[in-house]
């Protein structure tokens, strides 16, 4: 059997050449399976999603389904969404309320801790063998919620979740905080899931800081497509980044973030005159975001990905987008739309149809992004195709630098190096992979020799 895989030259960041294998390969599909995604902290959802008890939303963990619920006492769980006792699938429904959960085969019901409670028939076929307490629905040990958004790890020994987050929490932040700089106070307006050919990482990388790929969105920024839908408005975001630097930034963690540094003295730039409502709330938040951030405030976040598959748009769209792997060469990709929870109807109403015109399935924008992803995936499946690397060399070697306002490595041109330090981490991940045993099961392509 042959040895462990030389990960460190399929995946050579200091180089900046990434084998295509980790692309296309089902082995590196199932290694990221086994390590990744039952180790690292992954988004599950939002409290918005089930405020009240009883209330639960079907979410995935890597290849997985489970059931984020509330209990009866108010208290959050997340349960694999499969049956004790012939592991059918606990909840069929995407979102409800409920007081137990009944299995729809043989009826063993769950209550919303996920304790077994009704088995039929109990007394008669199972007395004496069967111990209700140890048959539970399968709960993850680690739980973790922060300004509405809750994640979950499969890992007992996964760390603190908000040394996870590490400084990357600062751009997160600004996703999640009112547009007047409250802490908090997001809802999830809606959820679009869909399923695209392209493998997942494609989308989590382009969310890191892929700022080269901006052509590919020539037709959106010709026409405007930016919230206010203004007639004659150009590019897809209106004023939001009037006198504004990019600066990318990574963290040792993993996550890679696109921001922007407002200039000192850039003003408020109005792009809602047709509509008035909208016109006095921008402009509201605008000036107490500064009032109350100050210095802060000039920062504003654009896209992120939280390692391994949580992405964010930070301002505008705004929302968390999760990328959930079906197989090396398949995504089912998740959205959740944000607003502030006490905005107005009218400011709802028009950012909820601004989402949809950009993002998500028939979104503009996502289309173009997603029209790359799955020619570049399929592209690479091709035998030939697969003994030739990535090239990952933008910017290497550039110096970058530090800001305590924005934590991390700081860059401050276009470059690659989020994706050299977000594949860096995902090799520790893949290094602790049963290679041998995986490699034996369906063994891998010459190219990886
Ligand atoms: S599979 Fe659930 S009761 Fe049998
Ligand atoms: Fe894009």
């Amino acid at each position: 059997m042959r040895e462990a895989l030389p990960l460190a030259s399929m995946i050579d960041v200091d180089r900046g050449m990434i084998s295509r294998e980790i692309f296309v390969a089902p082995e590196f599909h199932r290694a990221e399976l086994e390590t990744l995604f039952t180790r690292a902290w992954l988004f599950v959802g939002h409290e918005s999603l089930i405020p009240k008890p009883g209330d639960f939303y079907t979410s995935r963990m890597g290849d997985g389904s489970v059931l984020l619920c509330r209990d009866e006492r108010g208290a959050i769980h997340v349960f694999l969404n499969s049956c004790r006792h012939r592991g059918m699938k606990i909840c069929r429904y995407e979102q409800g309320n409920t007081s137990l959960f009944v299995c729809p085969y043989h009826s063993w019901s769950y209550t919303t801790e996920g304790k077994l409670q009704g088995v039929p028939l109990y007394r008669t076929l199972y007395d004496g063998t069967l111990n209700r307490e140890d048959w539970s629905l399968i709960e993850v040990p680690r739980l973790a919620t922060y300004k509405g958004t809750i994640w979950a790890s499969w890992d007992a020994q996964a760390p603190d979740f908000m040394a996870f987050l590490g400084d990357a929490v600062e751009h997160l932040d600004q996703a999640l905080d009112c547009r007047d700089g409250r802490p908090g106070g997001s809802e999830v307006i809606g959820v679009h899931k869909w399923v695209l050919p392209a493998n997942w990482k494609f989308a989590a990388e382009n969310f890191l800081g892929d700022t080269y790929h901006n052509p590919s969105h020539r037709s959106v920024d010709m026409i405007g497509i930016g919230p206010s839908a203004q007639r004659g408005a150009k590019g897809r975001r209106d004023n939001d980044y009037g006198r504004a630097h990019h600066v990318w930034v990574n963290f040792p963690q993993g996550h890679g973030v696109h921001s922007f540094m407002q200039e000192p003295d850039a003003e408020y730039m109005p792009s809602y005159q047709q509509n008035p409502v909208v016109e006095e709330y921008m402009r509201h938040c605008y000036h107490e975001r500064r009032r109350r951030l100050g210095e802060r405030a000039r920062l504003l976040p654009f896209t992120g990905t939280i390692f391994p598959n949580a992405s964010f748009h930070g301002r505008q769209p705004r929302g968390i987008c999760v990328w959930h792997p079906h197989s090396p060469t398949e995504t089912e990709a998740w959205r959740f739309f944000l607003v502030d929870a006490d905005a107005p109807a009218e400011v709802k109403d028009l950012l909820r149809r601004f989402y949809m015109r950009y993002s998500g399935p028939a979104g503009m924008t996502e289309q173009d992004d997603m029209e790359n992803w799955l020619y570049a995936t399929a592209s690479s499946t091709s035998t030939i195709a697969r003994r030739y690397p990535f090239n990952y060399q933008q910017s290497l070697g550039v110096a970058a630098g530090t800001d305590p306002l924005l934590g991390g490595e700081v860059n401050v041109q276009i470059t690659e190096q989020n994706a050299r330090n977000y594949y860096r981490r995902y090799r520790t991940y893949l290094e602790g992979a049963d290679w041998p045993t995986l490699l034996g099961r369906a063994g891998l392509r010459e190219a990886a020799e």
